[in-house]
């Protein structure tokens, strides 16, 4: 392909949902300010977008990170890291900084069940790094080996509708209220290195944030429920224990269901998918464990987590 020109883009949207595949540009030649802005919009617009044939260098999806709104490095930006724990000492975090290496490989390159990160293991729903006092607005992820037939599809549901087609009883039950997001956890639900796991819910360390955002963008309002685990852990900070698992079963049985979902079910070497983690959660199934799947991903800088009811929002 030549250079990348603004009115070379062609978006097709996925039917479903949420989700759109952008094609006519090359991420690892130039692009411009223009381009990147336009990007940005239909990334507004579709949530999640999927590019194919994007063979890029860990630096240059690094530089990508920083176009989009900013790369975000472990050790810096609130992660989770502490107590002496450097990011350098997990075989997930990539040699060139702020890229992470998703993928189900052991030192010796081998495609395992079980690995130090989340191996070949099913990933639960979640908004990633929800867990920060300032979590990221976007991550990108790009594929570099992906099994043929072997799992390890990412789904991505719409967050928007999610809110909008709560019955009302429940969007009035929400109102105001606000999610302490356990920081202890890992995406799988492990007990990270250096955490302890919370014996009560007083113990749960993790930022609070509110159940519901406006989008800095649109100004559509989204459900913000983060990640669940086995308790003690993520909790509505206005509720008794019981009342709140209980909200939460419900907030999570609507927000989850299939007809808010797209899944990227053929992911391909090249692939790069992009999404809005202030309008979206992901998950992913379960991955042959007998096949290699590796992937990069970068997170891109987000702002604070703003609450339709605070005075920020009436401020826009
Ligand atoms: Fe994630």
């Amino acid at each position: 392909m030549t250079e990348n020109q603004l009115d070379g883009i062609t978006v097709i949207p996925t039917g479903k949902a949420l989700g759109a595949e952008v094609r006519g540009i090359d991420l690892a030649k130039d692009v411009s300010e223009d381009l990147i802005a336009r990007i940005k919009e239909v990334w507004a617009e579709h949530m999640v977008l999927l590019l194919r044939g994007q063979f890029l260098e860990k630096e240059r999806l690094a530089d990508l990170a920083a176009l989009f709104g900013g790369l975000m490095v472990p050790g810096s930006h609130g992660f989770y890291l502490k107590d002496g724990h450097r990011p350098g000492d997990s075989a997930r975090i990539a040699d060139v900084p702020g890229v992470t290496y998703i993928s189900n490989l052991d030192k010796e390159g081998k495609p395992q069940l079980k690995t130090e990160g989340s191996g070949s293991a099913e990933l639960l729903w979640h908004s990633d790094n929800s867990y920060m006092e300032t979590p990221p607005m976007g991550s990108l992820l790009n594929a570099v080996r992906v099994p043929t037939n072997g799992g390890g599809h990412t789904r991505f549901c719409n967050q928007y509708l999610a809110y909008e087609t709560l019955p009302d009883d429940l969007k009035q039950a929400i109102e105001g209220m606000h999610i302490k997001h356990d920081r202890s956890r890992n995406t799988s639900g492990k007990v990270r290195v250096t955490f302890e796991r919370a014996a009560t819910r007083e113990d749960v360390i993790g930022p609070v944030h509110p159940i519901v955002r406006v989008h800095p963008v649109t100004k559509k309002r989204a459900l913000y429920l983060g990640r669940r685990f086995d308790g003690p852990s993520s909790h509505i900070v206005e509720l008794p224990e019981a009342e709140s698992e209980a909200l939460l079963d419900r907030l999570w049985t609507h927000a989850t269901q299939e007809e808010f979902v797209w899944e990227q079910d053929d992911w391909r070497p090249g692939d790069l998918i992009m999404w809005d983690n202030q309008a979206v959660m992901h998950a992913r199934t379960a991955v042959d464990h007998t096949q290699a799947r590796l992937l990069h991903r970068v997170l891109v800088q987000g702002g604070p987590v703003v609450a339709p009811w605070s005075e920020d929002a009436a401020a826009e």
